[in-house]
């Protein structure tokens, strides 16, 4: 295989495991040679009741990436971005994303970090140089909320979450993945855009132990240009009432490897017999690239969440949310099972992950 040479800008952690912590260990049992330019330099997640440590200035992050140009280093194939913090250092970031595009025209993950449930953790001076940065992303990684902030729109159900998705492609996108939005089973079920592929509603057939019954998708919707459809599958997952941080940076770099691995695949399979499975009516469709690597990721994913939520309850047996994270002894036992999680990185479990198309 060709070597894969990432970059990686997002915040580090001393202790703990969001940003380039949770990105890092992943990407290298994947094949990657990461990179790594971190934007904030914190003892630990802001989520624990206090923290010491600085951000980064553009300036900094600018001059680090001369020093690399200098000595012949930014030969990446892959750039991935999470939080940057600030107006300025993502004017930075935008700056250093426009050279690597003039030079080799890396493959470029974007993970818009603003907020989540409905509340922005940036000033909102960010949002228009997002949406700009766009046009050079090859895939984006939205929660709901991201989504909503970067086209002025509320999903409230399949047809909002279409027409998002179809907006963030008409900015440049190729490949769309809103990494968890609230859908309604029967809506996904019913919509024409979604075929009934034998998955029940909820995109699982057994219902995980202790699950909560509220239902989650990420959604992956690839189009290759303006005149291309949008291929659109909804991938349900279990949700757990616990206290997660770094899900969200921990996929988008999963989806960098395993999407990585499915364009290869599709590239070196491309007279691939068509699939003569049919399903009543329909003839099953044919998965995307995207959908593929989406799978993998969400198989990963509920592998390290149930990981990390056993672990949160410990022995105990009560489930933590963010109200009772209020020590910093219970949010350290809310940290991601990353480690322990090698095996399902390597080998996901893609039993009973399905991707409705
Ligand atoms: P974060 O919330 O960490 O900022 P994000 O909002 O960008 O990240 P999410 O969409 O919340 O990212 O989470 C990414 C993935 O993590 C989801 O696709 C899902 O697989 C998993 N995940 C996150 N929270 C939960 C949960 N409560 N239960 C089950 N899975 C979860
Ligand atoms: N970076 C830092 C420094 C943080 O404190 C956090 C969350 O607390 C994150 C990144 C993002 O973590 P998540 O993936 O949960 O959004
Ligand atoms: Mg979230
Ligand atoms: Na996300
Ligand atoms: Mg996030």
């Amino acid at each position: 295989m060709t070597s894969r040479r990432v970059l990686s800008i997002q915040s580090h952690i001393v202790s703990g495991y969001c940003g380039n912590k949770a990105a890092t260990f992943p990407l290298q049992l994947l094949g990657f040679d990461v990179d790594v330019m971190n934007t904030v330099n914190f003892s630990n997640h802001t989520g624990y009741p206090s923290w010491t440590g600085e951000k980064a200035t553009g300036e900094q992050l600018t001059k680090l990436f001369e020093g690399l140009q200098a000595s012949g280093l930014v030969d990446y194939t892959h750039i991935l971005t999470g939080y940057i913090g600030s107006s300025q250092n993502l004017a930075a970031v935008t700056e250093i994303i426009a050279k690597l595009e003039n030079h080799g025209n890396p493959f470029f993950v974007l993970d818009p970090v603003m907020g989540d449930n409905g509340q922005l953790y940036v000033q909102p001076d960010v949002i228009p140089i997002y949406k700009e940065l766009m046009k050079f992303a090859k895939a984006i990684t939205p929660n709901q909320f991201e989504a909503e902030v970067l086209t002025d729109k509320k999903i409230t159900d399949v047809k909002s979450c279409m027409e998002v998705i179809d907006i963030l492609h008409d900015a440049g996108v190729e490949n769309v993945v809103i990494t968890s939005v609230s859908l309604s089973p029967t809506d996904v079920a019913t919509h024409h855009a979604f075929g009934q592929n034998g998955v029940t509603a909820n995109g699982s057939s057994k219902k995980e132990e202790e699950a909560e019954d509220e239902s989650m998708y990420c959604v992956c919707s690839s189009r290759r240009s303006m005149e291309d459809i949008s291929r659109v599958f909804a991938i349900g997952f279990p949700t757990y009432e616990g206290y997660f941080t770094g899900t969200g940076d921990l996929f988008s770099a999963l989806l960098v490897a395993r999407l990585d691995e499915a364009v290869q695949q599709e590239a070196g399979s491309s007279q691939e017999k068509p699939s003569s499975l049919t399903n009543g009516h329909h003839a099953a469709k044919k998965e995307t690239a995207l959908s593929r690597a989406c799978i993998k990721v969400v198989a990963t994913m509920r592998a390290v969440v149930l990981r990390t939520y056993q672990a949160q309850k410990g022995t105990t047996g009560r489930s933590l949310d963010r109200t009772l994270a209020s020590s910093a002894a219970v949010v350290k036992r809310c940290e991601l099972q990353l480690i322990q999680s090698k095996r399902d990185i390597e080998h996901p479990d893609e039993t009973d992950v399905h991707a409705i198309e």
